[in-house]
């Protein structure tokens, strides 16, 4: 692998060609145009979105690194093509694909969403010096004015989720690509926004990556709120209760103090005093953050709503929250 520019410039050609025969795929398949038409798509949309699909024993990335005079080895490295033993064959074969962007619009890596509930749901291009997921943030080339206007960021778990905000205009939407947040992701939004809505989907994995995403917001000094909703996650919200419920999801996210709250009391029962200590024992370390950020606001805040679900006093759970021993 080469790091340098020519080198990535090679790359990002290569599957720019690519990208463009897999457009062409889809709109020749009307199976897949279908699927796109299910999911809520137009024709208009699915050109926007530049959709692709790669068929079933497609030789697309052999024959453009052929046109390209690119060496075979690298090609398979770049992740398109793997060989088989009567040739070469694309790793996407029998996907759809979702081009995914670096911070200025070019094509760096695909998802490849299978269309026939085969696992793995999603293959994606490998890491390599030009792409990993902890460096690009899906739909950022395209949201990243909007952050900056409106002055907060929603950011999602999936391609979908991100595009279905796109559809509906809120163009401000992200997606980690499930992954978890990382430095460079932090790094590209501090600039734009302080102010983040979490749309995460809402099953177990999704709650989990809530609670780790929304810590790591918090410890770089972003304010949070956290959509709610039923369906399982934004592109089901769209397709399911439409544009005017997924807007609203954004209206009536919950500052984070009230999220924790929630989430915890969930957990516990308060009608007890084993409850209510376990119940605080988790609230803590975030009360804590608080304080060592020194957001005195919305720890008080947080005071205020524990004390709301409990017996207890906020001068009570301050005096609990800042004694170093537990
Ligand atoms: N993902 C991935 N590889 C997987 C599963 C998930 O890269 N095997 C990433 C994808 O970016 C995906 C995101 O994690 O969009 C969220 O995963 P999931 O919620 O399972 O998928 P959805 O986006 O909801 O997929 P769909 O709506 O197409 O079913
Ligand atoms: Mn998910
Ligand atoms: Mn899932
Ligand atoms: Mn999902
Ligand atoms: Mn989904």
């Amino acid at each position: 692998f080469s790091s340098s520019q020519s080198g990535k410039d090679e790359y990002v050609e290569y599957l720019f060609r690519v990208h463009t025969e897999y457009r062409n795929c889809l709109r020749k398949n009307s199976e897949v145009v279908q699927y796109f038409f299910d999911r809520g798509f137009n024709d208009r949309e699915i050109e926007e979105y530049e959709f692709g699909y790669c068929p079933g024993g497609s030789k697309i990335a052999y024959e453009v690194a052929s046109k390209l005079s690119l060496k075979f080895s690298k090609a398979i490295r770049y992740g398109l093509m793997r060989k088989v033993e009567s040739g070469y064959v694309d790793t996407f074969e029998n996907r759809i694909i979702i081009p995914i962007k670096d911070d200025f619009g070019r094509i760096v890596a695909f998802g490849g969403r299978t269309v026939s509930n085969r696992e793995p749901k999603y293959l994606n291009s490998p890491e390599t010096p030009y792409f990993s997921k902890r460096s690009v943030l899906f739909m950022f080339d395209k949201a990243k004015k909007a952050i900056k206007g409106v002055d907060f960021v929603v950011v999602t778990e999936g391609y979908f989720d991100a595009i279905a905000f796109h559809r509906i205009g809120v163009t401000n939407a992200v997606a980690t690509l499930g992954t978890s947040l990382s430095e460079i992701h932090l790094m590209k939004l501090k600039p734009l926004t302080k102010n983040i809505i979490l749309c995460f989907d809402s099953d177990d994995a999704g709650k989990r990556a809530t609670m780790s995403t929304l810590k790591i917001f918090l410890e770089n000094d972003f304010d949070v709120a956290i959509a709610q909703f039923k369906e399982k996650d934004p592109d089901e919200v769209l397709r399911k209760s439409g544009a005017d419920m997924l807007k609203d999801t954004l209206k009536k996210a919950l500052p984070f103090e009230e999220y924790i709250v929630e989430f915890y009391s969930k957990q516990f029962e308060l009608s007890t005093t084993s409850g209510t200590e376990r119940f605080l024992m988790q609230l803590r370390p975030w009360t804590r953050l608080m304080l060592s950020l020194k957001k005195i606001e919305r720890y008080e805040n947080l005071l205020r709503i524990i004390s709301s679900k409990t017996r207890l006093s906020t001068a009570q759970l301050s005096e609990y929250f800042k004694s170093k021993a537990i």
